[in-house]
């Protein structure tokens, strides 16, 4: 939460900084500031989004070769002008941008104050610059070693950048536990919290570790540790196209990431489902063979739609590779007292990498033992390299807040691996495996079926998009469907939704039936079809409204739904890839109908850093 990009070279900072700070702006949208150096430090501070900050910077000339700036996800102090970043020192001298938190920021402040320091906001972002200005002023030392040794007195997450007026051609930046990339150009260098803002400069990276430094002065690029101890930057090529992070002709990111299913899904399986023979190539399960056939639990642990790929992982585990699996949030693993074996394998799901919860839940079980494996879409994300393998998602940015593309190609992956744990524990046969290979194989031509009709869901959608609350029930594999369909429509419309197994429905939230309820049956025709449709008619029979997602050819339930959307038919272990898409679709068209802002929804962020 919170992007932050610097720069410093002999171009205008400010439009670099402006353009970077909308591609981060999935990071929080709270307030946003730039500070710029030019002799000294000019500062303009805007509560509201990117395009706020440019109607206050108005034709204010801001004319530097240096600055920072930031976009803000609110932890402390409410969002306005005063606790928008950059935050100043108390001589004015120094400016910084921070995303992350001071977790004893409080302690440091009550010392500060003792010392004569008065601060102007309530963020703990503040607290840490003054606490800079005193030790440089203390130690008579450098602005470098003045944020080196007061990054050792914090408790906390952070990416940093600091601008001092005394240092003109210097940028400080430094990382521990909140993500921070840095573009080296030709005597120019960028840094920001992902390499959105970068690309079109510069291909060459590197990325800071936990508890590193980089001092960046014209022409020169130091790393150090905050032990002091010099680093040898590993620098890398991005592997990221301008494109990729683009609308591409869409209205919003969101509706272009849905429709980039077809090929983010044949993506995920690219080099691993070898069409020709029907085969598995899984190398990062390879390397780890033995402890996958023998591991005697698997431990699925994410956030939010994550959790929900982790739940279908669950079912997929169990049934075709008969491993026993638990899902776990990672908000609620992390601060439990988990019995870990060293038999047990964590799986790690997360779009961004960087989710804080998860991040801290898979540090606790590898204190423990545990094996872990990422499944994780950012390249060089602190989870995927945390992880001791992993599976990259190959599914290119994901930038609107509500995940979508990332999770079909978590699901892809997830049902890629118990197909070939299945098939080497003999717990499916032979002609099951080649049956649900040449099922994946033919998703992302399902997928694009689905797409095609996507006119039937906004028609549906303009039905609906007035109710108050809605209900999402599926049974089976399409349980955790009908989780995540409630989860796309409640964050991005506003609209209360649950997702419930259909047969909990009698257990307390059929009470909610009414004519005005709208329930969504995920009702595709599997183990569970006569099932559910005794539950459409529990439903029926209370007046309630019936959307149902149902299998191309079904007539029994048309005859008893409101509405039904058909998805082309598919193996039960795969019918999530395909029953999510009518869900996305109908969250995002009630959205737009109500006026939503789909990709940054109210009080959320895409990266979620802090806990
Ligand atoms: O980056 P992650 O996958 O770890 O993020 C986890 C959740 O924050 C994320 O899935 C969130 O629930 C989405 N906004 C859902 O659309």
């Amino acid at each position: 939460m919170c992007g932050i990009v610097g720069y410093l070279g002999s171009r205008k900072a400010l439009p670099i900084i402006i353009k970077g700070l909308k591609r981060l702006e999935y990071r929080g949208y709270d307030s946003a500031g730039v500070a710029v150096l030019n002799g000294s430090l000019e500062i303009v501070k805007k509560k509201g989004k990117v395009s706020d900050l440019e109607s206050a910077i108005g034709e204010k000339k801001l004319d530097a070769s240096v600055g920072i700036g930031h976009t803000r996800w609110a932890t402390h102090g409410e969002p306005n002008d005063r606790n928008a970043h950059p935050h100043l020192s108390s001589d004015g001298k120094l400016a910084i941008i921070h995303n992350g938190i001071i977790e004893n920021y409080s302690a440091i402040k009550k010392e500060l104050e003792k010392s004569g320091h008065s601060f102007k906001s309530d963020t703990d972002t503040e607290v840490l610059i003054h606490l800079i200005e005193e030790i440089k002023i203390q130690n008579k030392c450098n602005i470098e070693e003045a944020v080196r040794l007061a990054l050792n007195e914090v408790v906390g997450a952070y990416a940093i950048v600091v601008l001092s007026e005394d240092d003109e051609r210097t940028l400080i930046a430094a990382r521990k536990g909140s993500p921070l990339v840095i573009g080296i150009g030709k005597d120019e260098y960028f840094v920001a919290s992902d390499a959105t803002p970068i690309i079109e400069y510069t291909s060459e990276v590197t990325y800071l570790n936990d508890r590193e430094m980089a001092i960046m002065k014209d022409g020169s690029l130091t790393v150090k540790s905050l032990e002091n101890v010099i680093k040898t930057p590993f620098i890398q090529k991005l592997e990221l196209d301008l494109e990729d992070i683009e609308k591409g002709g869409y209205p919003h990111f969101m509706l272009k990431e849905i429709f980039e299913q077809p090929k983010s899904v044949r993506d995920a399986m690219r080099g691993r489902l070898v069409s020709a023979s029907h085969s598995l190539v899984l190398s990062g399960i390879d390397q780890y063979l033995h402890r996958f056939t023998n591991a005697e639990r698997m431990l699925f642990i994410g956030c939010g739609t994550s959790w929900h790929a982790g739940l279908i992982g669950e079912y997929l585990f169990e049934d075709l590779a008969r491993i026993p699996t638990e899902v776990e949030y990672a908000s609620e693993f992390r601060y439990r007292n988990p019995v870990i074996r060293d038999k047990d394998i964590v799986i790690a799901i997360s779009q961004s990498g960087e989710t804080a919860d998860t991040l801290a839940a898979i540090e606790l079980a590898k204190s423990k033992g545990a094996m872990i494996f990422g499944v994780c879409n950012v390249v060089g994300s602190s989870i995927a390299r945390t992880a001791d393998a992993g599976a990259y998602l190959h599914a290119g940015p994901e930038i609107g807040v509500a995940s979508t593309k990332a999770f079909t190609s978590q699901v892809t992956i997830l049902a890629m691996m118990a197909i070939y744990l299945g098939l080497k524990k003999g717990t499916i046969s032979k002609s099951k495996y080649q049956e649900l290979l040449f099922g994946l194989d033919t998703i992302p031509d399902k997928v694009a079926t689905i797409l095609g009709k996507a006119e039937e869901i906004l028609e549906i959608s303009k039905r609906f998009y007035q109710a108050s609350n809605f209900l999402y029930l599926g049974r089976g594999y399409n349980f955790p469907v009908a989780l995540e369909g409630a989860l796309k429509l409640k964050e991005i419309s506003y609209i209360h939704a649950e997702g419930y197994p259909a047969a909990e429905m009698k257990h307390g939230p059929i009470a909610l039936i009414d004519e005005d309820m709208p329930v969504v049956f995920i009702a595709t025709k599997d183990s569970s079809y006569e099932k559910i449709i005794s539950n459409i008619q529990e439903v029926k029979a209370r007046k309630g409204k019936v959307i149902a997602i149902v299998t191309e050819g079904d007539t029994e339930i048309k005859k008893m739904a409101d509405f039904t959307f058909e998805i082309p038919s598919i193996a039960d272990p795969l019918v999530p890839l395909l029953a999510v898409i009518p869900l996305q679709l109908l969250s995002y068209h009630i959205a737009i109908l109500r006026g939503c802002n789909v990709d940054q929804p109210r009080n959320l962020a895409k990266s979620v850093t802090v806990e």
